[in-house]
């Protein structure tokens, strides 16, 4: 089976590349399952249910979050409804929302995960304690396990990867926007790639307005963070999986922005 994943899609011009290509994607690829990163998609911060409708209609099967998950105040009352959004699995005992799913695509069940890192970000439970539970958990129903951590470093990311080598079909990164070259399947069938991208702006400084970004880091001084407008950026991985295992077999990063047009 293939998983396609669509990195953080951020504010409208993230929106707006799903609409343009998610079908070209599909038809181009032909995944099994579908998963879209959206904890930026409504204006950089957090996700409405009106957002969340849209991104299932236009082929979404399963939306995972981030550090931004509650930044729009909609969720909390969408959230409990919202039967195909995970946000990340180390918040709180008691948290709103579920932190990992399984579901049926075909004949098969897919675990898909969802953490949080915890350097450079607010202070959550051990995502990797957490991972090994959860992955205990979902294993008893299936082999075929896709991890979406949403961490800020490199070192923590690739950590995960490591650690969870073997017992996981795929860990791949997101939260940083911007996509890493180091796609690799590890030695125990784990395929993985410290993160994915964003998808959204591609003229901006990670979604949000150059001369803003610029000028704070010129100042020092706050800055009302909005999301850049003109060209923009698909950031996407795929990955095939031995639906018997659950071993990774192959790995490969998509791109699509004016320097690396898609199927022109
Ligand atoms: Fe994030």
């Amino acid at each position: 089976m293939r998983i396609l994943f669509i990195g953080d899609v951020y504010g409208k011009l993230g929106r707006q590349m799903i609409d343009e290509h998610l079908a070209r994607l599909k038809k181009h690829y032909h995944p099994t399952l579908t998963i879209i990163n959206a904890e930026n998609a409504a204006h950089g911060k957090g996700i409405t249910e009106k957002i969340y409708k849209q991104l299932m209609e236009q082929g979404a099967d399963v939306i995972t979050m981030g550090n931004h998950t509650w930044d729009n105040r909609e969720i909390f009352e969408f959230i409990d409804r919202a039967h195909k959004l995970v946000r990340p699995a180390n918040f709180p005992e008691g948290t709103a929302g579920v932190g990992f799913r399984i579901v049926q695509i075909n004949q098969w069940k897919v675990g898909i995960v969802n953490l949080q890192g915890r350097v450079f970000l607010p202070p959550l439970d051990d995502p990797f304690s957490k991972a090994e539970s959860i992955i205990k958990e979902i294993r008893k129903e299936t082999p075929i396990i896709f991890v979406d951590f949403h961490a800020e470093t490199t070192s923590e990311k690739i950590a995960l990867g490591w650690h969870l080598d073997g017992r996981v079909s795929a860990v791949v990164g997101t939260h940083t926007h911007v996509q890493t070259a180091d796609e690799r399947i590890f030695p125990k069938g784990t395929a993985y790639l410290t993160d994915v991208g964003m998808t959204g702006p591609y003229d901006g400084i990670i979604g949000v307005q150059r001369e803003t970004v610029i000028r704070r880091f010129l100042t020092q001084m706050p800055a009302r963070f909005e999301s850049e407008t003109g060209a923009a950026q698909l950031s996407a991985v795929v990955i095939d999986i031995d639906e018997s295992t659950g071993s990774a077999k192959k790995i490969e990063r998509c791109l699509i922005n004016p320097d690396h047009p898609f199927l022109k």
